[in-house]
């Protein structure tokens, strides 16, 4: 086994609202290897960007708080850096890509300004060197016409292109981690597709690992080495994606596959929501969250919380009944 670039161990990050405590991380902990692609998959509000902030050091606090826990990067603890220490490891170690690019592009400074702008805080390369190397990104992103594409400000381009661009700014500085939290939700899905190939291409020419953060199941089986589910603040289930998509088993797993279209799956199938809604986190039930949701649950699951355990190798699950759950179940 290859060594962990990442290492999150036992993360917690809670805000506090007027609502009251939003356990949004709540015992995170899980391991990017060097290079690989690793998804985080579940539906809205499940934690999924309080834990790639909580990586970036971007939590706001107040409201919000890293509680407890580790996040180790490259043997570091993240957590214990200064706001200094950390914003010069944000751009240059870790990179992150969100889902709405003209929220991260400023609107009025031109592509090759603020590619270069990225470059000259975090190397120290000379003007001239620094426009060079942004003509390359702009190319390496597959951006056609990359010279004109330079001058222009961010609304003369198109969203798919305007992603292209957030790619070539994140891997500016050959991060050794590129986060992209829902970095092709609001595109349609060939430009999802291509952005998403394009991401895998180019984490994998520097050797960059890639965390993508994503609702939907279905589209990571083609780019993830492993998957972690996550529900309600907590991960659920993790292994290879290989394993997640044949035999998953955690029924929440079982209920994001059914609900999404699978390549795989036969022509006509039906999809099926997973019924019952995600629970409030300021007022979750006991036990396991899932258990009001899944069909599965015993009465232990409606009073004790499932730890997420081994159960094969490469393989955990937090669900008391995970050895008689399964797709065709
Ligand atoms: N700044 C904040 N103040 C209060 N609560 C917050 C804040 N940021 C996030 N939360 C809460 O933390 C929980 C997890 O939110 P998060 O943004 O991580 O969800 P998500 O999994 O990324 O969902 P989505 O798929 O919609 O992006 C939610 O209940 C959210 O309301
Ligand atoms: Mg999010």
């Amino acid at each position: 086994m290859t060594e962990s670039l990442l290492k999150v161990e036992n993360l917690r990050t809670h805000f506090r609202t007027d609502g009251g405590l939003v356990k949004a991380v709540d015992d995170v902990s899980f391991e990017v290897q060097q290079g690989e692609t690793f998804a985080l998959v579940g539906e809205s509000g499940c934690g999924k960007s309080v834990t790639a902030l909580s990586i970036m050091g971007l939590i706001p606090n107040p409201p919000g708080e890293i509680v407890s826990g580790k996040i180790e990067l490259d043997g570091v603890d993240l957590t214990q850096l200064s706001f200094g220490e950390m914003r010069a490891i944000r751009g240059s170690k870790i990179a992150m890509i969100f889902q709405e690019p003209m929220t991260s592009l400023n609107p009025v400074l031109t592509i090759e300004s603020q590619l270069s702008e990225a470059l000259k805080i975090h190397t120290d390369l000379s003007k001239k060197a620094a426009n060079d190397r942004a003509l390359e990104l702009i190319n390496m992103v597959g951006i056609a016409d990359a010279r004109t594409r330079l001058k222009q400000y961010p609304h003369q381009l198109s969203g798919g292109q305007r992603q292209r661009v957030m790619i070539a700014m994140a891997m500016s500085c050959t991060p050794k981690l590129l986060i992209a939290d829902e970095a092709t939700t609001a595109l349609d899905v060939t430009i999802q597709a291509q952005i998403l190939d394009l991401m895998k291409d180019v984490t994998e020419q520097s050797g960059t690992a890639l965390l993508i953060i994503t609702h939907n199941l279905g589209i990571v089986a083609r780019y993830a080495n492993r998957v972690a589910v996550m529900y309600a603040g907590k991960l659920r289930e993790v292994g290879e994606a290989v394993d997640m998509y044949t035999e998953p088993r955690h029924p929440y797993t079982v209920g994001l596959l059914r609900s999404v279209p699978r390549l795989d799956s036969e022509k006509g199938a039906p999809l099926a929501p997973i019924a019952g809604e995600i629970p409030d986190l300021t007022n979750l039930p006991g036990g396991c969250a899932f258990s009001p949701r899944c069909r599965w649950a015993v009465d232990r699951c409606f009073a004790e919380n499932p730890l997420l355990e081994e159960t094969s190798p490469g393989k955990k699950v937090a669900c008391f009944e995970h050895a008689s759950v399964g797709l065709n179940v």
